[in-house]
């Protein structure tokens, strides 16, 4: 066996020994001979006279320092290190790649035929020597030269020359006036439609606009486009900030590992991320492609003109550009619906990475593969620490720090102690405790008392704070408490501004704290963690009517559907306990407090629809030890059945009474939702008349209501099940995206063949192992919605995922690594299914050539 990886620390970080400036590359493009020559000067920061240059899998042809060949180097598996240097010297290194038969998709890869590259985080290095690090910023220069079947050569900033050469070859050449790290080079070279836009900025200067998809699908590139003007426009409107080149660039691509990269002025895109349009794709779709658009174009400002100075700062960029985004999306759409949204995904996505081996500080203190750490801890919760200091500090307080940040730092790689130093001088505000929260590990629990003195009219909130058992820090965090006091009558009772900030918002500082609310006339109903303000789970005993109470007064559709939550998973944890699945019934007061929502469909359908919407599996899991697979399972079906029988008639008349018009309209998207949560719960329920319902709206021409009877169909394994799948199955078979759709339907097929069938897709014509895509759609939907399944206690659906590891472990490392998530939590479940998780983790230890992404991870759950 080789060497074992190493892991590197933040508390070893050094200073780059030398400058870079004008990086030249010249790209000589070829599927198995591409060369590249980078040429730029070096310049020792102290005294260095080796340098240590980055680079993986590249064919050195040569080296030049000061224009003369120099052979006074030495080449490791890792890198290149030049010897005998001046300190300020010309580097000139020639080398070559093959992007052909580079399947990683890192690095310079083809993607379909086109030339794209992907560089973040250390992907530069697969393209040629250098410093490969964020805090080595420089101008770069690209030639690029390439058959004339690729008429559009792209890279960084703006065309400053092109033209013909004498091999019927052509060549283009790009200066990006901005220094940048090398993680935001960018080339794509291929064949495009081409959709053209203009922005005018708010000072006046015009930007092209640029949008390049595959031949044949511009149709599905005008959301993408008008996404792109509204976060420039909003940028401008909401944090003052104005695009800086006169050109900015989209490319989509269908192999690409992510969602979406950021590079300077040439964003490249996962097509699944860009193309839309409502036959093809779902409300939920655009919503998606409007919020990553944003997110990149965000990343102009935070990430690219203001970067980290190495990638344990990663939540730097990430987490104040997903909370960016979070913002984005809520100005211009639902703030309650975006909320709920970002709350599921923490809760359910980033308590469980919490809770496993994974588990790391928003601010990694130690990394074996940076692309590890791509994860829902580093944006998700990362963009939750940025929103507690945009509740403590206000938004004009935020809005001030931000301009402090950018004043001092534009033009550097920096920190996240930078970024929370700007905020904090800013508004003279000390956040000294407050920056714990890049150290801390797992989750938070706050536990809340209350008592009610009645003579005085005194409320008391009592709370405390504890850390995760696997957390190094052990001081109390500084932690927003949103609360909200209720009468009896369900009127807000007004806090003082002395107590709560806005009315609202307590800060915990301590480890216990209390609180107390004078001048009541009786018990308040007390209302906890508002808004989420805080990524902590809470503890606190509330009673079923106090719940209800909430759930019909709270001041805000957040907390409304927070204390629905709540309920359901009360009533799902008292049947996990009983199992007397067959004669529960759901309690009258529930059912009422159900009935009444779906009396009133004046409000936000979409809002009405969450309300609908019973928490899911791997959300109620981290509630177990162990995790009790099939009781869980059942209870979470068990209530779904009760409450699409007990409001049956109800479910009827509002399937019939909804609407939308065909647009994407928030109205007609609300409505659409809520028809399909009402076809959902029908499906299970099924009668002639329903089924006619179900077979009519999936005949529709809009996806979303296409998918949605589909969906309600599988998921209820209703008779019409395989005919509606083989009938999407012939549709659509020459558009691969919308086949992701199927293929996830197929995955979460509960059925007795379900693993077979997956199996069988391997070889469907559209399915390809390398294509994450395809992957994500089949196997990510196997393991995340088909619970029943993926855990069976045979160990097949354990084995199934295993297989696949193993086969893309070579393939596509960074994918792998992905897909291997629910394997490591296996200290959640009972004995026999762990032992079968960890045999599946064991023989993928003992692969022969295991990447460094998959045995960072088994290496940590295994041991
Ligand atoms: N910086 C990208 C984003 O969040 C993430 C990204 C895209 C990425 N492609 C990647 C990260 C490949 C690691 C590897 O916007
Ligand atoms: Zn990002």
């Amino acid at each position: 066996m080789t060497s074992k990886p190493q892991a590197k620390y933040l508390h070893d970080y050094q200073p780059p020994t030398h400058a870079v400036e004008n990086l030249s590359l010249t790209f000589e493009l070829d599927p198995q001979n591409t060369q590249v020559t980078a040429r730029f000067t070096l310049t020792a920061q102290s005294g260095a006279t080796s340098v240590m240059l980055d680079g993986i899998e590249l064919t050195l042809n040569s080296v030049k320092v000061n224009g003369q060949n120099h052979s006074d180097y030495t080449l490791h598996d890792t890198g290149l290190e030049l010897h005998g240097l001046s300190p300020r010297a010309e580097i000139e290194i020639v080398n070559t790649i093959s992007p052909g038969t580079n399947t990683s998709l890192e690095g310079l890869y083809l993607s379909d035929g086109a030339y794209c590259t992907q560089c973040e985080a250390e992907g530069f290095r697969k393209i040629t020597y250098f410093l490969d690090r964020p805090d080595v910023l420089t101008t770069y220069q690209v030639k690029i030269i390439g058959p004339k079947e690729m008429p559009y050569l792209l890279s960084n900033g703006n065309k400053v020359d092109s033209g013909e050469l004498a091999d019927g070859r052509h060549y283009v050449c790009w200066e990006d006036p901005f220094k940048k790290p090398s993680y935001l080079f960018a080339l794509v070279a291929g064949d495009f439609d081409v959709l053209s836009d203009k922005f005018e900025t708010r000072s006046g200067r015009q930007v092209d606009l640029q949008l390049f998809v595959d031949k044949g699908n511009l149709s599905k590139a005008p959301h993408a486009m008008t996404s792109l003007k509204k976060a420039m426009a909003w940028d401008e409107a909401r944090f003052d900030l104005e695009y800086d080149l006169d050109i900015y660039m989209i490319v989509a691509v269908d192999f690409f590992n992510m969602g979406a990269m950021e590079n300077k002025g040439l964003n490249v895109f996962n097509s699944a991320c860009v193309l839309a349009n409502q036959e093809t794709a779902t409300d939920r779709d655009f919503h998606v492609i409007e919020s990553i658009v944003g997110h990149e174009y965000f990343h102009n400002w935070t990430g690219n003109r203001v970067t980290c100075r190495d990638w344990f700062q990663l939540s730097l960029k990430e987490g104040l550009t997903v909370f960016r985004d979070q913002e984005f999306s809520s100005d211009l759409g639902s703030r309650a619906l975006n909320r709920i949204d970002a709350v599921n995904t923490v809760r359910t996505h980033q308590f469980a990475e919490d809770a496993g081996p994974m588990a790391h500080p928003i601010r990694p203190q130690q990394v074996i593969e940076m692309n590890n750490f791509y994860t829902v801890t580093v944006y998700n919760k990362g963009a939750e620490v940025i929103r507690m200091m945009h509740t403590i500090l206000g938004e004009a307080g935020f809005q001030k720090g931000m301009k402090q940040y950018f004043e001092r730092h534009d033009g550097q790689a920096v920190t996240c102690d930078d970024f929370v130093a700007a905020m904090s001088d800013a508004n003279g505000k000390d956040l000294s405790q407050f920056k714990l929260w890049y150290n801390q590990v797992g989750t938070p629990k706050i536990s809340a008392r209350t008592s009610y003195d009645a003579q005085q009219g005194e409320f008391t909130l009592h709370l405390a704070q504890s850390h995760a058992d696997n957390d190094p820090v052990e001081a109390p965090l500084h932690i927003p408490v949103a609360i909200e006091l209720l009468d009896q009558q369900g009127q807000v009772i007004a806090i003082p501004e002395s107590t709560a900030k806005q009315g609202k918002v307590i800060e915990l500082t301590e480890k216990q704290q209390s609180f107390v609310f004078a001048g009541l006339k009786d018990e308040p109903v007390v209302v906890l963690l508002e808004d989420f303000s805080a990524p902590c789970t809470l503890n606190y005993d509330h009673k079923q009517h106090q719940l209800l109470h909430i759930a019909k007064f709270a001041s805000s559709d957040y907390a409304r559907w927070e204390a629905i939550q709540q309920l359901y998973k009360a009533e799902i944890k008292s049947l996990v306990n009983t199992q007397a699945f067959a004669e529960y019934r759901l309690p009258e007061s529930l059912t009422h407090a159900l009935s009444v929502l779906l009396d009133d469909l004046s409000g936000d359908l979409s809002i009405l629809a969450e309300q609908f919407t019973v928490p899911g599996f791997d959300a109620l899991s981290a509630d177990h030890n162990p995790v009790p697979v099939e009781p869980l399972h059942q209870a979470i079906s068990t209530i779904e059945y009760q409450i699409a029988q007990k409001l049956k008639p109800v479910w009827c008349a509002t399937y019939e009474q909804l609407n939308d018009d065909g647009s994407l309209s928030s109205a007609a998207v609300a409505t659409r939702t809520m028809k399909n949560k009402c076809l959902f719960y029908l499906a299970l329920v099924s009668d002639s008349q329903i089924q006619g319902w179900i077979q009519e709206q999936s005949e529709s021409h809009n996806m979303t209501l296409k998918l949605g009877a589909i969906r309600a169909a599988v998921n209820a394994d209703h008779v019409l099940t395989q005919l509606l799948l083989d009938d999407f199955d012939k549709q659509w078979q020459s558009d691969l995206l919308v086949m992701d759709k199927w293929f996830a339907l197929q995955a979460s097929r509960r059925d007795d063949n379900c693993l077979d069938n997956i199996l069988s897709l391997y070889s469907h014509p559209c399915f390809d192992k390398a294509n994450p895509n395809r992957v994500r759609a089949l196997i990510g939907a196997f393991t995340r919605s088909n619970p029943l399944h993926f855990h069976r206690n045979d160990g097949q659906g354990y084995a199934l995922l295993g297989d696949l590891i193993a086969e893309l472990n070579q393939v596509n490392p960074q994918n792998a690594s992905r897909i291997i998530t629910p394997l490591l939590s296996f200290k959640r479940f009972d004995e026999t299914r762990q032992g079968l998780m960890k045999a599946q983790l064991e023989k993928l230890a003992r692969l022969p050539e295991l990447s460094d992404d998959l045995y960072e991870k088994i290496d940590k759950a295994l041991n």
